[in-house]
């Protein structure tokens, strides 16, 4: 059985169907509305530990489950720095170990595609998926879902029909990509991937978007960009980084010709120059922002909810 069939566990979204991926945002929303504080006179988790075990580096992923635990009124401790992975302990020795501690959830990352999946078979506690590989990284896809449906006013419903987003760059070595296209078009949008044919090949065709090399011939269309960068820790390359900007920038003179009301977005971190101009990301039409605010709120309410999930069935 997979383990995301148990609610406790959020791995990914491609295994995800439509009214779990909304279950997750609307889990977000009172914490959308009260600024991303937490409303209730009793914190949810209070009395909770949440441990993040990060094995690659993260500052703004890390940052943002820590804050929204403790916006919480969880506890939360960091297990990513000295952590005996180095000294040869295995992935599901060292969560074990946590376990044993009595920690509620676990938020992870890793190189390893998998590896968030491969400790949720070993613990009793929740885990989070912060990013596995070039897998899955679903509380971003969850929060740029929420971006996209807040600029358009869907955040009711979630119902992003009718909408085109444009991910483009490295798709081949994004676990953003990956998430973002499961959870962006189960919720009715269509997606479309751009880049060279080294980072983004015709065969992503098969995870349900359109796949072109031509960037300029799509951009009016599009109601929403999500720029991404080469990750070249991951094996990415290309050829020449000023042929790259030239095909595939999110420059100034693209950005005029974007529709009205279209918005631009990027994970983080940003390689301003290369994938996007400063000015464009720092400009009218951008959301970059708004979704590290959102990503806050979506990890509050992913947490509550699996930790909920959690005891109910204890
Ligand atoms: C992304 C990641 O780690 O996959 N960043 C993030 O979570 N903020 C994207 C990236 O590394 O480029």
């Amino acid at each position: 059985m997979p383990a995301d069939t148990a609610s406790r566990h959020l791995l990914g979204l491609q295994s995800l169907d439509a009214p779990r991926i909304r279950a997750f945002l609307a889990a977000a929303a009172p914490y959308v509305r009260s600024g991303l504080m937490g409303e209730a006179d009793q914190p949810p988790l209070a009395s909770r530990t949440v441990a993040t075990l990060f094995f690659e580096d993260s500052t703004r992923t890390r940052s943002s489950f820590a804050i929204a635990a403790m916006r919480l009124g969880a506890h939360v401790v960091d297990l990513s720095t000295g952590s005996s992975i180095s000294k040869g302990e295995t992935l599901t020795d060292t969560s074990r170990t946590v376990e044993a501690m009595a920690v509620d959830a676990l938020v992870v990352r890793d190189e390893a595609s998998g590896a968030a999946e491969l400790i949720a078979r070993h613990v009793d506690c929740c885990v989070l998926n912060a990013g596995d590989g070039r897998h899955e990284h679903p509380t971003q896809g969850l929060l740029d879902a929420w971006t996209i449906a807040e600029a358009f006013a869907r955040q009711d419903e979630f119902d992003l029909d009718g909408l085109e987003v444009g991910i483009v760059g490295d798709i081949s070595g994004s676990r953003v990509a990956r998430s973002d296209i499961a959870a962006l078009t189960r919720l009715g949008a269509r997606v479309v991937c751009i880049g060279p044919p080294a980072l983004c090949p015709g065969s992503l065709a098969a995870l349900g978007c359109e796949v072109t090399h031509d960037f300029d011939a799509v951009l009016p269309r599009l109601d929403a960009v999500q720029m991404l960068r080469i990750q070249l820790e991951r094996g990415s390359t290309i050829a020449s980084l000023r042929d790259y900007a030239e095909g595939y920038q999110l420059s100034e003179q693209r950005a005029d010709r974007m529709k009205d009301g279209a918005i631009v977005m990027h994970p983080g971190p940003m390689n301003r120059g290369v994938e996007i101009a400063s000015a464009v990301a720092d400009g009218p039409r951008s959301r970059i922002l708004r979704q590290v605010a959102l990503g806050v709120a979506v990890r509050m309410g992913a947490l509550e909810a699996c930790i909920e999930a959690r005891e109910r069935a204890q």
